[in-house]
């Protein structure tokens, strides 16, 4: 395993560059990051690339390992051949600065674009507490540590930038799918959004993006194939379509609780001459019902005053009781969108030694 082996890098900036051929020494145990920083520390002193925890943790190692979008820390060189030529390339779906390092700001850009939480705003801090249940069902998505690996092999946007204005990308799709699974978020429908504004239709589910994803989230079979599902049960569910004819055009029944908060739980609504984009196919009556804040399978339940006595402190009985927090706005006996056993907590290879 020890040994020299053949490294072909990409050198370079914007303004063009080419692969480098290095012969490198290998140590037992090694990632393709220690190899690179063997590099800098021999023959490629200016060798730039992004690193920070060498743990998998921070995102910043993002690069092409033999055409794959991987991480550097995490790639360990017993995966490769010992004769195997070792081809290292910055992401190809983002411009080069220099080497190995990107410009990523197209994907601040869409984070900054994604309305942000907002709770209902009568519920003060602190009046409301979350079910387990309501806090593991978006579990998966928080474990994101933005290394865009999963927005660089997208092909929507991997060769066509002209996509990009109009396509978030799976990274934003699936911070949309943690949000409308958010029992407090009154911001506005996110799957509507999704599909309005993020382009999630030019998404053909090709899980390239699950593929690579270093956290293994399943991206495409947990965030965006429900989201997708539930936009098209809302266009073409008979009853929906009924609702919308009795209703006002482009509304349907809102539930007591939430029609009662409306002014105060749609501030989406306050935004205005919004450019929409519908990922294909422009749909100006989910562009308004994403724009006007409907919220339109959400009861945002009243608040619960946590269950404390007059000292402040939690009853005994708190602990045996099977429903401490506040009611989950999906219900007890709905698991929306997945049952918990869909959800990916954990690698997959430690799940399988259970
Ligand atoms: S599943 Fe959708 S978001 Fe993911 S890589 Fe394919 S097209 Fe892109
Ligand atoms: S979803 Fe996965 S691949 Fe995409 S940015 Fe987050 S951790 Fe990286
Ligand atoms: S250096 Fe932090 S993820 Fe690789």
């Amino acid at each position: 395993m020890s040994g020299k082996r053949q490294f072909r890098i990409w050198r370079g900036d914007e303004s063009g560059g080419d692969l480098q051929d290095y012969m490198v020494e290998v140590n037992e145990g090694e990632v393709v990051l220690d190899v690179i920083h063997r590099l800098q520390a021999t023959d490629a002193p200016d060798l730039a690339c992004r690193w920070n925890c060498k743990a998998g943790k921070c995102g910043s190692c993002s690069m092409e390992i033999n055409g794959k979008p991987r991480l550097g820390c995490m790639t360990r060189m017993s995966t490769f051949g010992d004769d195997e030529t070792v081809t290292v390339t910055p992401l190809r779906t983002f411009p080069v600065i220099r080497d190995l390092v990107t410009d990523v700001s197209f994907n601040y850009e869409k984070a900054r674009e994604t309305p942000a939480f907002a709770p209902p705003a009568d519920v003060a801090p602190g009046d409301y507490r979350m079910q387990q249940v309501d806090v593991e069902r978006s579990q998966e998505f928080r474990k994101c540590i933005e290394c865009f690996l999963c927005q660089t092999v997208c092909h929507v946007i991997r060769d066509h930038e002209e996509n990009k204005q109009a396509f978030s990308g799976p990274r934003y799709f699936i911070r949309a799918a943690e949000l409308d699974m958010h029992p407090l978020d009154a911001r506005t429908d996110r799957k509507e959004y999704a599909q309005a504004e993020q382009g999630l239709g030019f998404c053909n589910i090709t899980k390239c993006c699950t593929e690579v994803c270093p956290e293994h989230i399943k991206i495409t079979d947990n965030g965006i194939i429900p989201m997708k599902e539930r936009v098209v049960d809302r266009r073409y569910d008979p009853l929906v379509w009924l609702g919308s004819k009795i209703f006002r055009r482009g509304e349907t029944p809102q539930t007591s609780v939430t029609t009662a908060r409306q002014g105060s739980a749609t501030p989406g609504s306050a935004r205005g001459g919004v450019h929409s984009h519908a990922g294909g196919s422009h749909d100006s009556r989910a562009e308004a019902q994403a724009q006007s804040g409907v919220n339109w399978h959400r009861e945002v339940p009243h608040p619960t005053a946590p269950a404390v006595d007059d000292r402040g402190k939690l009853p005994l009985t708190e602990l045996t009781f099977d429903r401490a927090a506040a009611p989950s706005p999906f219900g007890d006996d709905v698991t929306f969108p997945l049952p918990p056993e869909h959800l990916n907590f954990a690698h997959p290879e430690q799940d399988n030694k259970h």
